[in-house]
């Protein structure tokens, strides 16, 4: 990845939103085996911080809260986002999810000059997948499917946040993600 005029050292700090969940919290473990990372996690149950590892608890839907709290994080060069708030409709699903990215962003972009990268964790349900039987081979280029889906609103406001920045972002679009020692779902 080309590094930003700003950043003095080679060192990171990726700042991970979501940091007790299936992504997260692999994530975290991934990061701590290299030796180029600081590592800043976020979530509302926080975590032990040792090491190279630092947990803040905050509240995402907190707008002010997550101001607060993530507002001094001057030092952060990645933004891995993949917190989760469940709901039992697509369409309830949209404004918690769309609020914390919303509120992390604006908490972050502003007062992070070495900011790099923001990686959005999706999923195969951007391309329709939860709706039942969907074109295969599925392309980024596809159109998207019928509205409400909190994926597409939270891109679309990546996109328009990105423009005129010189940090990048991109998003990730796995099946299902399993850790192998607490395995939650039945694949079956
Ligand atoms: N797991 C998969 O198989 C899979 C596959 C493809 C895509 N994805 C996508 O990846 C994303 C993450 O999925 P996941 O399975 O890792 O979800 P998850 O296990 O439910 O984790 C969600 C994370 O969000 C945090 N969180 C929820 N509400 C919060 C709030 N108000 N403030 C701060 N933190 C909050 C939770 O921690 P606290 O409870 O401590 O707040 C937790 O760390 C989702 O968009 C999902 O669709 C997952």
């Amino acid at each position: 990845m080309l590094s930003h005029p700003n950043q003095t050292s080679d060192r990171k700090t990726a700042l991970v939103i979501g940091a007790n969940g299936v992504i997260g919290r692999n994530l975290i473990e991934y990061l701590t085996k290299l030796p180029d990372w600081n590592i800043i996690g976020v979530s509302r149950r926080g975590g032990e911080s040792s090491g190279r590892v630092r947990y803040i608890p905050v509240d995402l839907l907190d707008e002010a809260d997550t101001r607060k709290k993530l507002g001094s994080l001057t030092e952060v060069t990645h933004l891995f986002y993949a917190a989760y708030q469940d709901r039992p409709t697509w369409a309830e699903l949209v404004p918690p999810n769309l609020a914390m990215l919303v509120n992390v962003v604006n908490s972050i972009e502003p007062i992070a000059p070495s900011l790099q990268h923001i990686s959005l964790m999706q999923g195969y349900k951007v391309y329709g997948a939860h709706l039942g039987p969907f074109k295969t081979p599925a392309k980024e280029s596809d159109a998207h499917h019928m509205p409400p889906e909190f994926n597409i609103d939270q891109q679309q406001f990546l996109e328009q946040r990105q423009r005129g920045q010189h940090w990048t972002w991109s998003a990730i679009r796995p099946s299902v993600v399993q850790l192998v020692d607490t395995c939650y779902f039945n694949m079956i």
